[in-house]
């Protein structure tokens, strides 16, 4: 209650750098109605060198967590007080949650990549052969919570063999050696069911070199893009892919999760996500 006697909603925001394109304050304005929880959820363009200090003045100014987008991720990582074990396995934070005792770091990243998987997808990891391409930051979010839920096997191709080695040795100790860690080249004659492109190739509009029939008989392609027909995709089409999918619902399931870290209700996400696909 505000000193007028109003309920102000609490205050979230996405944080970035650009943020103008984020879907994030359309998809939470959506859960916050769904929902009835009393929240206000903006977009905060934060500085390149003043990640901290737009952290500190939301806050400040009654903030109750924020998602954090490209390039902070990071340094989102390494302001946290304490960090989940997702967190900690991606090196990455996308989801602050501040009280008294501090700032929490968490990653719903992969957790989103999972959900829309089982939920939306109707493709549930457990006892899939996953290949994983790319070992950056996107990969990175999402390693551990696709282990959780019980692959066959994943393979982490990367076009840098020892960056894909890295990887697996930031995962706790047990899960490392789940992880096959290997080149394209080392694709070859071998086939899975789920193919994800974690790589930010089709950003620059470079293809990646993959060996042919990477795809077994009703496989998924998922590439973490959203927003357009990529090159991975169309590529893998034409390699045999039985079904693909950009990440338009893994971003609705990452912000759902982080709703529900901030207000203990989960929202329900398909008519979100199909009024998205229609916008
Ligand atoms: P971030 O951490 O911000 O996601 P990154 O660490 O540069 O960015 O990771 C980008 C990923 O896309 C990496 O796996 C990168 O492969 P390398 O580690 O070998 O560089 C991959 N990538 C980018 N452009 C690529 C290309 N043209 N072909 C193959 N992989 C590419």
């Amino acid at each position: 209650m505000d000193q007028e006697g109003l309920d102000l909603p609490d205050r979230y925001a996405v944080i970035g750098n650009p943020v103008a394109h984020s879907r994030s304050p359309w998809i939470h304005a959506r859960f916050a109605v769904q929902t009835r929880e009393p929240i206000a959820y903006a977009a905060l363009l934060s500085p390149l060198d003043g990640f901290a200090a737009t952290i500190e003045s939301f806050r400040a100014a009654g903030g109750r967590g924020v998602n954090v987008t490209l390039p902070f991720k990071e340094e989102a990582f390494a302001i946290a007080n304490t960090l989940s074990e997702r967190a900690r396995a991606a090196r990455a934070v996308n989801t602050l949650t501040f009280s008294d005792s501090g700032i929490q770091g968490d990653n719903t990243d992969g957790c989103g990549l999972a959900r829309d998987l089982k939920l939306n997808l109707d493709f549930p990891v457990a006892g899939r052969r996953i290949l994983l391409l790319g070992a950056g930051g996107a990969a990175r979010g999402v390693l551990l919570p696709l282990l959780e839920e019980v692959p066959a096997a994943i393979t982490v191709a990367n076009r840098s063999i020892e960056k894909a080695r890295q990887l697996s040795r930031l995962l706790p100790r047990a899960r490392s050696a789940e992880v096959f860690a290997c080149g394209y080249g080392d694709l070859a004659g071998r086939a899975f069911d789920l193919v994800i492109n974690a790589t930010s190739a089709g950003l620059s509009g470079a293809s990646l070199r993959l060996p042919p029939r990477l795809f077994s008989t009703g496989s998924l392609a998922y590439d973490m893009v959203y927003g357009r027909e990529t090159e991975f995709l169309r590529l893998a089409r034409d390699d045999g892919a039985t079904r693909t999918s950009d990440g338009l619902g893994m971003l609705v399931e990452q912000a759902a999760e982080s709703f529900y870290l901030w207000r203990g209700v989960r929202p329900v996400t398909a008519a979100v996500l199909s009024e998205l696909r229609g916008a």
